[in-house]
């Protein structure tokens, strides 16, 4: 398989040379400017193992997205990144010094938490600089000039004499992202900043504030539990589950190619289908065998399936590529359709088949809403095998 759990994604111009792979490791660790070795962290004497074996490597202007369900380490690592928490074991380096044991406020990193903390009896002005004046010793003059450079990139500027009640929640959120702007930190840390907006609000900001990274060009670390959001915002998305990374990759990698059941299921909407086999020989020629249907495989799973003839797998196949035609058609299977949701420009078309649920994808219209029965044909060289365990076969 293809999938990698590894920091760095395999480069194309790998060799077998050790020497010169060990050149380019070592020039590629410089590159990398927030560096998660190994981090594992324990609560209640070890009772809890909230993370372990994290390794994240965020570099130069990276935007990283932290995404898992509720309680899978998140927040537990950006606080081991932060300095908020002391790791059990692992480094964490900063510009290639360690910094595993250095307080909060020697590591140069900013951090903007979900709730929205600012000081209510001072004006949007004192608020933003509040980490100078406690911070620093820079001169007034230079005060000023980062909160009104800071507020105008924010679109705040004219709220600066305003106190934090005279704002919408976007506009306190946008002073908690000032805060740790105008400290000029190497790095930002953000733990689910824009959980408490409004739908709309929250998308406005997700585009500002990758805006906002890209001209900074300073590492982003991002946390949230929404797998659309880490879409739309990560360069780099790392996912966790039970306190260990599952995936990191781009996002494109992690939609197309997840190195487990979990990843497969966690990311998209909607979900893949996920879809018991039962791996069958048929006159040489390998199929896979389901409740509501029997698919031959492509060349390639066909050459991992060989030694598993009689075993249960699971399919995996998205949406998008089951197609739905009129029931008449050949090489496919029934399936009943259930509900025809809109999404937009395209329709999750939600059916049965044998007592199991699929969803299909498909161009808005294709199934009337009264349609009953569908034929679906599987792009089967678009779908992933899993053994029962989750583990990704091919
Ligand atoms: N201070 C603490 N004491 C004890 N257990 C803790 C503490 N902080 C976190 N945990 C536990 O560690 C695990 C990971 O928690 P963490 O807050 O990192 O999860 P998360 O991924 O951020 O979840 P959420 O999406 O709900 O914020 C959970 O089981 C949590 O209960
Ligand atoms: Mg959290």
């Amino acid at each position: 398989m293809s999938g990698n759990t590894s920091n760095t994604a395999p480069s194309s111009d790998s060799t077998d040379d050790p020497v010169r792979n060990r050149q380019r490791d070592s020039a590629g660790a410089d590159e990398s400017h927030v560096r998660v070795e190994q981090i594992r962290k324990t609560f209640n004497d070890g009772s809890v193992v909230a993370c372990e074996d994290v390794n994240i490597d965020i570099d130069e202007g990276e935007f990283v997205v932290l995404v898992g369900p509720s309680g899978c380490g998140k927040t537990t690592t950006l606080r081991c990144i932060a300095g908020l928490e002391q790791p059990d074991d692992g480094r964490i380096v900063v510009d290639g010094d360690d910094v595993t044991d250095a307080k909060p406020k020697d590591r140069n990193l900013a951090f903007v938490f979900q709730s929205i903390a600012l000081f209510p009896h001072m004006t949007v002005r004192r608020n933003i600089r509040f980490g100078l004046d406690m911070n620093t010793d820079l001169p007034d003059e230079e005060k000023d000039r980062r909160v009104e450079d800071v507020a105008e990139t924010l679109g705040i500027d004219g709220m600066l004499d305003r106190k934090p009640k005279a704002l919408s929640g976007g506009q306190q959120q946008r002073v908690s992202l000032g805060r740790a702007m105008v400290m000029e930190p190497d790095a930002f840390l953000l733990d689910e900043p824009f959980s408490a907006l409004d739908a709309n609000l929250r998308d406005q900001m997700r585009v500002e504030v990758k805006q906002i990274q890209r001209e900074l060009n300073k590492p982003m670390v991002f946390v949230t539990h929404d797998q659309e959001e880490a879409m739309t915002l990560g360069d780099k998305i790392v996912v966790m589950d039970d306190g260990n990374v599952q995936q990191i990759g781009t996002p494109h990698e992690i939609y197309n190619d997840p190195t487990n059941l979990f990843v497969a299921d966690f990311i998209g909407s909607p979900s893949p289908n996920l879809l018991d086999c039962t791996v069958v020989e048929d006159g040489g020629e390998l199929r896979l065998r389901n409740a509501a249907f029997e698919v031959s495989v492509t060349d390639e799973q066909a050459a991992v399936l060989r030694e598993r003839v009689g075993d249960r797998v699971v399919l995996g196949v998205r949406p998008e590529y089951l197609a739905l035609n009129d029931a008449e058609t050949n090489g496919a299977f029934t399936a009943n359709v259930d509900v025809v949701e809109p999404l937009g420009d395209r329709d999750a078309v939600h059916l049965s088949a044998d007592g199991q649920s699929l969803s299909a994808v498909t161009p808005q219209g294709r199934v009337g809403r009264r349609t009953d029965e569908v034929a679906v044909e599987m792009e089967i060289e678009r779908a992933w095998l899993f053994e029962t365990d989750g583990t990704r076969l091919v």
